[in-house]
């Protein structure tokens, strides 16, 4: 097997899924191992060495894992946006388009306070439909969004641009071309 020496490179891919003619960039591959797991989670902290964060917000699922990393690194605390009818108290929702139909997302309308510095993290932008609906709640209770970072952008997909087109800075450990 060549030697590891990227993310990229512990980023498995699944041919089909979940439906024919999609490839599938899977992040396990990369959890699962301790060299690349610690890679992701320092590369993705590089950039807020220093800087002032108050929470992160992890996007539901994957970015639970990796937001729960950063934050214990920065020393502060965590919030997840769920999809629709998970969290327990009172929220504020939010929908996004998805390929075929709409999804809801939502958030604990006080698990962020107005001014508070927030750094949003997932596994993959694609079309950046779910970071937007995610931006877009964090804004809505007055959260200051300092970044968004991701380990995969799906370059062909757009969502980059759209969330730069936000106003939002954006931090990506790495690139699948052609999807
Ligand atoms: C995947 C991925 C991102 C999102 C990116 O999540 O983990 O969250 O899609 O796509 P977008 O930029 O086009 O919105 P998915 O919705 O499959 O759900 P999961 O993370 O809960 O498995
Ligand atoms: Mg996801």
């Amino acid at each position: 097997m060549p030697k590891k020496t990227t993310v990229q490179d512990y980023i498995r891919t699944i041919v089909d899924f979940p439906h024919e003619g999609i490839l599938f960039r899977d992040v396990t591959t990369l959890f699962s191992d301790p060299r690349g797991f610690r890679m992701a989670i320092d590369q993705m902290l590089h950039p807020y060495a220093g800087e002032c964060i108050d929470k992160v917000v992890g996007l539901e699922a994957r970015g639970f894992i990796l937001g729960g990393a950063i934050a214990h690194q920065l020393s502060v605390g965590f919030v997840p946006i769920r999809k629709k009818g998970k969290l327990p108290g009172t929220t504020i929702s939010q929908e996004y388009k998805l390929e075929y139909g709409e999804a809801i997302v939502e958030i604990h309308d006080d698990a962020i306070q107005p001014g508070e510095k927030i750094l949003v993290v997932d596994d993959l932008l694609a079309t950046g439909g779910t970071a937007s609906a995610g931006i877009k709640l964090i804004e809505r209770l007055g959260g200051d969004i300092i970044s968004c970072a991701f380990i995969v952008d799906l370059p062909d997909l757009g969502g980059r641009k759209i969330l730069e087109s936000m106003g939002v800075d954006v931090h990506i450990l790495c690139e699948f071309e052609g999807e």
